[in-house]
């Protein structure tokens, strides 16, 4: 038996009571959600279609040809739902605003219905004593940007501006706290590069054109929305939302040290060092002409891009190790291109069969401060499991409570090691729709019911609001 499904729920409580103590009373803690994963209502009240309701109805790109017409009905259970987020005390919700329901088919004036939907939210936040924490962007580009090239093309950067300036000039007065894009990377190579996410494309080159322009489109919101809080004397904390993990070597070889500089050179300097440094990785750059492709940067682009944040998201799910050479020893793939290998190893899984690897988190934290200087926020951390409801009705998840106990535990010790980490956030607050899996796999601390809509506080919820009260005591003691 796995041994992480294998710990009970006590144990997971001494755990628990460990993680408080490296953690002060002023640590955000919060739950987060994205706009297509739960809300439903896709055709309602001027929401125009996004890339992921075309995907999801591409046959085979999605288990069970699911999709998010529904997804958790949140639209329609939104007050229900805050209660529910209220009640877990936690101080934030991180939410995305869905782009096509604010600005349906990506340009064009705001859609008063739409943001009517979204005022409500913050009217029963702020009701809740919830700080809100809005993501403009979790991957719904409107469908007609889509057909006018995607992300690929310039002109959605600015299309993405607009549209962020629409959203900040309608919330920017009750809402402090901005990201810009979730997660750039899964947009751009997922999303054209493997085609496993909308819009499904697969062509290298552009997928490396999007990278540019998601991080040209992000700088350019940023400065407006900067400009504008300025102007009218809104508080605001500004920042963007990066998928990142370690890499780290199979054995002490040039190879696997080389492989590891490539996989951290696309999946965290490609983004960070331009974004935080006004440059781009020379060599990335490099890496990248070697496979015949290139940014698209124009004059300006890297100082616009380079606005100052306030605040890095950053999503954890698992570190990696990585080889530089092929199952047979060859440095060099059938195309004569250095080799970067992913390596399994002997780990607890969780149901994504993703390896579990908390101190990676703390690896990975400490590594950002030093390199970057920034604050960071955890904004996403969690695991799927295999959820069973018990005859009591309960669900008794110790894997998902022991994964986000030790996860925080990572965060405390990275503290401890002088990382500025100053929240976490946990993936997610209910069952959702999980992208090109579908409601096959459950990340919820809550337990959603999609035959009757019924919401479920799992253990590790119950867990994770003991922990925040602790936390928050044991540092007024
Ligand atoms: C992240 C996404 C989030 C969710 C988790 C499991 O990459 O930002 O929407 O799907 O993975």
């Amino acid at each position: 038996m796995n041994p992480v499904t294998s710990r009970n729920q006590a144990y997971a409580r001494e755990i628990a009571a460990r993680a408080v103590p490296g953690l002060p009373a002023d640590f955000r803690w919060g739950v987060a959600t994205a706009a297509y994963q739960i809300e439903g209502a896709a055709a309602e009240d001027g929401r125009t279609p996004s890339i992921w309701d075309t995907y999801c109805r591409v046959p085979g790109m999605v288990v069970r040809g699911e999709n998010g017409d529904v997804a958790c009905d949140h639209y329609h259970r939104m007050p229900e739902d805050v209660r529910l987020i209220a009640d877990l005390g936690v101080d934030t919700y991180r939410f995305s605003l869905a782009w096509p329901r604010i600005q349906p088919g990506g340009r064009g004036p705001a859609n008063a219905k739409g943001l009517d939907f979204y005022k409500r939210l913050l009217d029963e936040l702020e009701a809740g004593d919830v700080t809100p924490w809005i993501t403009l962007y979790h991957w719904d580009l409107p469908q007609e940007l889509e057909d006018a090239g995607g992300w690929p093309a310039r002109d959605t950067a600015y299309r993405f501006a607009e549209y962020a300036a629409l959203a900040h000039d309608a919330f920017g007065d009750r809402v402090k706290h901005w990201t810009t894009l979730n997660e750039p990377w899964c947009s751009a190579m997922l999303g054209y590069a493997h085609g496993n996410q909308a819009p499904g494309r697969k062509d290298f080159g552009a997928a490396v054109r999007a990278v540019h322009h998601l991080l040209l489109g992000h700088g350019l919101a940023a400065r407006h929305i900067r400009g504008t809080a300025a102007a009218r004397g809104d508080a605001l904390e500004l920042g963007i939302t990066l998928n990142l993990g370690t890499a780290t070597p199979e054995t002490d070889s040039h190879e696997d040290a080389e492989a590891c500089r490539r996989a951290d050179g696309m999946g965290r300097r490609l983004y960070l060092d331009p974004l935080v440094k006004g440059v781009y990785p020379e060599d990335v750059v490099a890496d990248l002409a070697l496979q015949g492709v290139a940014l698209p940067v124009e004059e300006g682009d890297l100082e616009v891009i380079s606005t100052p944040l306030d605040v890095l998201g950053v999503n954890f799910y698992r570190g990696a190790l990585f080889s530089g050479v092929t199952e047979d020893g060859s440095p060099v793939d059938a195309d004569g291109l250095p080799v970067t290998r992913g390596v399994e190893r002997d780990l607890p899984r969780t149901a994504m069969d993703w390896e579990i690897t908390p101190t990676a988190l703390t690896d990975l934290l400490v590594g950002l401060e030093a390199d970057y200087g920034l604050p960071t926020v955890v904004t996403e951390n969690g695991a799927a499991f295999d959820d069973t409801v018990a005859e009591d009705g309960r669900i008794h998840d110790a894997d998902r409570t022991t994964y986000l106990a030790d996860h925080v535990d990572a965060v405390a010790a990275a503290r401890a090691a002088g990382a500025d980490v100053r929240g976490y956030f946990a993936w997610s607050l209910m069952d959702n729709f999980e992208w090109s899996y579908g409601y096959d796999k459950r990340f919820g601390i809550v337990r959603v019911d999609y035959d009757t809509q019924e919401r479920t506080l799992k253990d590790s919820a119950l867990w994770y609001r003991d922990t925040i009260r602790l936390t928050r005591n044991t540092d007024h003691d």
